[in-house]
């Protein structure tokens, strides 16, 4: 007997195509929606990632693909889809993981930079859309595309400029191709995490994480704790289930509160205040 989940979701059995679905956020969703019935067809860089999920499904009986190669080039994305449809000749969900960033001031940056963002950023998230779409439509059955973004797509974020602005094209594209893509009930939407320390994003830190700090991020997260991959996976899995079916167009943001919050922050001697507390300043 199924249960009330498994029943309204409508996930069992349904094909998920990943990019970056080997490493970090995208490994949890892609083990997420497999734990759900979900087939998932992985594209990653990583070939060490890749072999460790390959192992992952086998060990929990998982029916999977996880192919090497790289999401910003529209053969290698094309390649994975065609393998998609001799397998399963279906595709039901997207889910646009891949992206990146370096720090810098925009004025110390190149266009050569410009250029690497947007690619890693946006432009493949146009190629994988544009493969997965027409699919979805000739099954005739809906469907569903998620796009990992950023709060950063929401706010400002110095240091990271063009980074941001990738990010807020593609919600604002996600926008149009839901409106486009509705009578298909092709449904398009994104999630926009805060802070998730995943094994990249860590080794970029160079040691120093004050939001993983108790103290730390009570202080900038309402909710006190960062982000766990699968508070961004258990999102997925929402907006790749039927229990989303009328949502399209529109950004879920597992962040703790901090885009509520938006610079205000829980000062362990003032409470909340949207300055740095004058002692600190003085400290
Ligand atoms: N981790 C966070 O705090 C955070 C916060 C907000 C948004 N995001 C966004 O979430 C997404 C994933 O973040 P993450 O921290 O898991 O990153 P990550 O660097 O761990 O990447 C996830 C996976 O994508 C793969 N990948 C990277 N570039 C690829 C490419 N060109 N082709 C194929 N595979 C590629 C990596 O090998 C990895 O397995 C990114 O789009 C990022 O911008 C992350």
């Amino acid at each position: 007997m199924s249960g009330w989940f498994e029943q309204r979701s409508g996930l069992a059995g349904t094909v998920a195509v990943i990019t970056g679905g080997a490493g970090g956020l995208g490994a949890a969703i892609a083990l997420d929606l497999a734990a759900n019935g979900v087939h998932p067809a992985v594209i990653d860089i990583d070939p060490a990632a890749g072999g460790q999920l390959s192992s992952a499904l086998d060990e929990r009986g998982h029916d999977g693909i996880v192919h090497h190669g790289d999401a910003r080039d529209p053969e290698a994305l094309a390649a994975l889809f065609e393998v998609v449809d001799e397998r399963w000749g279906r595709v039901d969900t997207l889910v646009n993981v891949v992206g990146g960033t370096f720090r810098a001031p925009f004025l110390e940056t190149k266009p050569k930079g410009w250029d690497a963002l947007l690619r890693t950023n946006f432009h493949h998230v146009l190629h994988a859309c544009s493969l997965a779409a027409p699919r979805m439509q000739a099954g005739g059955r809906g469907g569903s595309i998620v796009n990992i973004t950023t709060i950063e797509a929401h706010r400002a974020a110095p240091g990271f400029a063009v980074y941001a602005a990738a990010k807020a094209a593609v919600e604002q594209f996600a926008r149009t191709l839901a409106v486009e893509l509705a009578p298909d009930r092709i449904r398009v939407n994104n999630i926009a995490p805060d802070y998730v320390p995943t094994p990249n994003l860590k080794r970029l830190s160079n040691g120093s994480d004050p939001m993983s700090d108790p103290v730390g991020g009570s202080v900038a997260i309402p909710m006190g704790r960062v982000g766990r991959v699968e508070d961004v996976s258990g999102c997925v899995v929402f907006l790749a289930s039927a229990l989303s079916e009328y949502m399209t167009g529109t950004t879920l943001h597992p962040d703790g509160g901090t885009f509520a919050s938006s610079g205000w922050f829980n000062w362990p001697s003032e409470g909340w205040a949207n300055h740095v507390p004058l002692q600190h300043l003085q400290s």
